[in-house]
């Protein structure tokens, strides 16, 4: 079986797996032949891809960490906000994976834009009880992430759906109405007697940030017990390879590199680690781009072959990327580029006839090669002002427009980072957002950025997908995951 995109299903493909709608009953079977009207159905549903069953793909088996039975069972649980059925589904979803043994996460979730938060919870649990199971958890603790998984985002259930589905940027009010989710998914579970004090915590602190700058209390790194942090992980993880009415879905290996590159400012880096474990990059059946333009479908991605995965090409040959002589073929990287489309949110005709405003950022930094790489994902999207040092970038300020954003390495040679922030903003204006670029996700560098009014910051090797996410976060308001 191989998975396709929606845009690639043809009528006649024979579909490799069920599709449920969230009151678990069964949309399309397994072993149906899509049609037009099926098809349609799909689209309208909001799936954003589906598995199929072919010659080229027949020996390509995918097990999913937990039967769809199951996964069904724990959607229509938590949308009925049923806490005693959570309990009874976080055993059933601990024991499946423990019998299984499971600990990668091949299937991607077939999921519709309809009931999303519960979707969405069922997932969590998985892969934060994925997470526990690689850190060798006891079977109580892995119930408990369970647990917290499915409870974490009731609280969702009460905000207004114009709030929730709002495919543009949130005002700072609706904003404010969002982040009382943890909350009131924690105010629903808080006298219950039966439920640990860890998953109560847990759902209450699953937005916090280890670098302060999460909700609702703002607690810092050794603060965050473990649980929340490997949910913390766990859901943003999922959010961002969920398709949203305001994003494509990242893909894992974007996903990951997202989840690297926040490593120490959102997440402890440990648990980001007992994720990557878990998820391989290009999870079996999907189809990838090569660099020599050929494309192929993941047979084998196990352990070492993460990166370098064997492959099968249309024609049917196998292709082994790990192999010598093909050391020079890489997988090109899908983007979810256009999520950054600052005029999203805007419907059909209008949107694409209105212009697309592009941003400019200034970019300063020492080093010739990290403005290249800078450079090198960057500049289809944004007029880019490049300077390897801080006198050339005031010199141009003076003489034009300010950008809409400053990036600035904080460890230039000679260069005080905080006073050139200061000068930078003295000629730009106060508004200028700055984004410092650091070399270690050290607490107090982190404070000193947070207390010279850095609008984020980004550690050094960099990951494109954060520094991207970072930057529309700034420029447009646009969170990965509320
Ligand atoms: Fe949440």
């Amino acid at each position: 079986m191989r998975y396709i995109k929606i845009e690639d299903a043809v009528p006649g493909m024979r579909l490799a797996y069920n599709l449920y709608d969230i009151d678990g009953h069964t949309l399309i079977c397994s072993g149906s032949v899509l049609s037009k009207t099926y098809i349609k159905r799909l689209n309208d549903y909001g799936f954003d891809g589906v598995y199929i069953e072919d010659e080229l793909s027949k020996d390509i088996y995918i097990e999913p960490v937990i039967t769809p039975e199951l996964r069904a069972e724990g959607i229509v649980t938590v949308r009925e906000s049923n806490i005693d059925g959570c309990k009874v589904v976080a055993k059933k979803i601990v024991q499946e994976i423990l019998d299984r043994g499971i600990l990668s996460l091949d299937l991607t979730d077939l999921r519709s834009f309809d009931g999303y938060t519960y979707a969405h919870s069922v997932n969590v649990a998985v892969i934060a009880c994925v997470i526990g199971f690689g850190l060798h958890m006891e079977n109580d603790e892995l119930e408990q992430l369970v647990m917290a998984g499915l409870l974490h985002d009731l609280g969702k259930l009460v905000i207004p759906r114009e709030i929730l589905n709002k495919p543009s940027r949130l005002t700072n009010e609706e904003y404010d109405v969002m982040k009382t989710h943890s909350t009131l998914s924690y105010e629903l579970i808080r006298e219950r007697w039966d439920i640990p004090a860890n998953v109560k915590t847990a759902v209450l602190y699953h937005h916090e940030n280890v670098d302060g700058s999460g909700y609702p209390e703002g607690m810092e790194g050794e603060q965050i017990s473990l649980f929340t942090k490997i949910l913390h992980t766990a859901d943003v993880y999922d959010a961002l390879i969920s398709k949203r009415p305001y994003k494509k879905p990242y893909s894992p290996y974007e996903a990951c590199e997202y989840l690297m590159g926040a490593g120490g400012i959102m997440f402890d880096p440990e648990i980001v680690e007992a994720l990557l474990l878990c998820v391989p990059f290009y999870p079996k059946g999907t189809e990838v781009k090569l660099s020599d333009g050929r494309d192929g479908i993941i047979v084998e991605n196990a352990g070492p072959r993460n990166l370098r995965p064997l492959l099968r090409l249309l024609d049917g040959t196998t292709l082994d990327l790990q192999e010598q002589e093909h050391f020079n073929v890489t997988i090109l990287h899908e983007s979810n580029e256009n999520v950054l489309d600052p005029v999203m949110g805007e419907v059909g005709r209008k949107k694409m006839l209105m212009p697309t405003r592009r941003y400019s950022i200034m970019i300063i930094d020492s080093m010739r090669i990290h403005l290249q790489s800078m450079r090198g994902f960057l500049q289809h999207q944004y007029e880019l002002q490049l300077f390897t040092n801080v006198d050339q970038a005031f010199r141009h300020l003076k003489r034009n427009t300010e950008p809409d954003l400053i990036i600035l390495e904080l460890n230039m040679p000679r260069v005080n980072g905080f006073e050139a922030a200061e000068k930078l903003r003295g000629i730009a204006g106060d508004k200028v957002p700055i984004l410092f670029e650091i070399d270690t996700n050290d607490k107090s560098v982190i404070a000193r950025c947070r207390k010279a009014g850095a609008a984020g910051y980004i550690v050094r090797p960099y990951k494109p997908a954060f520094v991207k996410a970072e930057i529309r976060r700034i420029l447009t308001g646009q969170l990965v995951a509320h």
